[in-house]
């Protein structure tokens, strides 16, 4: 295989992340999975080695100077439940780094977010995998102020914890993939800097990728799949439908429900994970599209999409963008251009890959029931407390409760083995996922409607002027954690709090 071979299959990293003789398998099948992370594994102890550093790979085509954990997505991680894990961090970027465990209930002293690994160091993150915890994570970089360009640039990678359950015929038999969805934006082959637009509302891109390949093709051997959904965009929210198929949900952000939930479409805000079993009970081409979704962003992405097709924006959005940051952005008021331009439409249609059926498919029946999730009582939350979202929007600032983050600050003080109720309420014009770190968390309920369905979540979308209230059990670990927007713009502009919770 060549050069130009090569290229054609279009996906970020292969050439890097397999080795060139394991690539002629792409030929039949071309749909790229990560790799997966080469473990040592003895006695219930897994150890393995992650390193952080500059990557010149091959994007949709073209050379892409990017920041990964050896290619994009990075090696996924696979443990079991109960399994503990040394995992052995180098950071060879020429900046600052660490590693977040997104959504695994393990210490915050393991789990630092504070804790900073410096160009050509290593640190060691140990920790078990909690029974019961079963599905599908991921790891980034933490270190307040520099995560939008560190996660944007590539350094991203799922971690998947199995469980009992997965050995369950409905499953087992299914066809599993991994699709970590993520959208790029390039000049030349290098990521621009960050304007203050970007810091605003999130950077999206125009180029969109599943498995940093562009709209590939999904050929199904069996009937049934069972696909693990990443959503490692900084910003871009993923209104996912699959054409003449419903999609039936079986894992949230921290594992299993009860049962399958049948959806005709789904969220997948920036952070948050899903699993969900797709049926395929007739042949043909199936494309799995986002549909447009309003997140109330300040740029026109609708028409800039639009104009700017599959080349464009690169050069035409970067220096227009950059020439607000430099000009006029100062003298415009809240009111003016600016604010007139707030939620000017939804991201357009896109297809991100197609499905392919098997010629005669025969799938599955769907599992009847999965895991029990736990009902948590909040008539009995030992506190409830009110979050309250808010920025300022022309100096890209974003706030928790009036304040921006301050490491040297506790904004919650809580007693360990509480349940606590939450309610977060959204008084931006934006969208924002508010995620927290360490305790998983189950939503009550959605502007007064409550939850259909009771799941784990780490990650929770909030609309405009929406409110959702949580359940959060502060089980297991005390210490220093945080909560904060995954929109990581926003996080790194301050949206984040310190939770410290005490024995
Ligand atoms: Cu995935 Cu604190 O973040
Ligand atoms: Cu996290
Ligand atoms: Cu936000």
């Amino acid at each position: 295989m060549n050069r130009r071979e090569l290229l054609k299959y279009g996906a970020l990293g292969l050439a890097s992340s397999y080795g060139l003789s394991r690539l002629p398998a792409f030929a039949q099948s071309p749909f790229p999975q990560p790799r997966t992370l080469e473990v040592l594994r003895a006695d219930g102890v897994v150890e393995a080695q992650i390193t952080a550093r500059q990557s010149n790979l091959t994007l949709s085509g073209k050379p892409a100077r990017l920041m990964t954990y050896g290619g994009f997505p990075g090696p996924t991680l696979r443990v079991r439940e109960g399994e503990t894990v040394r995992l052995n961090f180098t950071n060879n970027l020429p900046e600052a780094t660490n590693l977040h465990l997104h959504g695994l209930h393990v210490p915050a002293s393991v789990d630092d977010p504070l804790a900073l690994v410096q160009p050509g160091e290593s640190r060691l993150y140990e920790f078990t995998i909690p029974k019961g915890s079963a599905g599908t994570y991921w790891y980034h970089p933490h270190v307040h102020g520099r995560v939008a360009p560190q996660l944007y640039a590539g350094l991203a990678g799922l971690l998947v914890v199995e469980g009992p359950l997965d050995a369950l015929p409905e499953l087992k038999g299914a066809e599993e993939h991994l699709l970590v969805l993520k959208d790029w934006l390039f000049s030349g082959d290098r990521i621009p800097a960050w304007t203050q637009m970007d810091w605003m509302n999130g950077r999206e891109g125009n180029l969109l990728t599943v498995n940093a390949a562009v709209r590939p093709t999904l050929r199904a051997q069996k009937a049934t799949l069972r696909l693990r959904l990443l959503n490692a965009s900084n910003a871009r929210y993923y209104r996912l439908a699959l054409e003449n198929h419903p999609l039936y949900l079986i894992a949230t952000d921290g594992g299993f429900l009860e049962k399958p939930v049948e959806l005709p479409e789904l969220l997948l805000a920036p952070g948050e994970r899903a699993e969900v079993l797709v049926r395929l009970s007739r042949p043909g081409n199936y494309r799995l599209q986002a549909l447009p979704y309003d997140r109330g962003a300040m740029m026109m992405p609708g028409g800039m999409n639009g104009m700017m097709g599959d080349q464009g924006m690169g050069q035409g959005m970067g220096q227009g963008m950059g020439m607000m940051d430099h000009g006029g952005m100062g003298g415009m008021g809240d009111t003016g251009m600016m604010g007139s331009m707030m939620g000017m439409g939804a991201t357009r249609l896109e297809t991100l890959l197609t499905v392919v059926a098997p010629a005669s498919p025969k799938p599955l029946p769907l599992p009847a029931s999965l895991a029990p999730v736990e009902r948590l009582e909040p008539a009995r939350a030992a506190a409830t407390r009110r979050f309250e979202l808010g920025e300022r929007m022309m100096q890209a600032e974003f706030f928790i409760n009036g304040q921006m983050f301050d490491p040297a600050r506790v904004d919650v003080r809580a007693q360990l083995g509480s349940l606590e109720v939450w309610e977060l309420v959204n008084k931006t014009d934006m969208d924002h996922p508010f995620h927290l770190h360490t305790y998983p968390f189950q939503v009550l309920s959605r502007g007064g409607k409550p939850a259909p369905y009771r799941a784990w979540k780490d990650t929770v979308n909030l609309r405009k002027n929406e409110v959702v209230r949580i359940a959060v059990p502060l089980r297991d670990f005390s210490g220093v954690t945080v909560y904060h927007c995954h929109i990581v713009e926003h996080e790194d502009r301050g949206m984040m709090g310190v939770l410290e919770v005490r024995d």
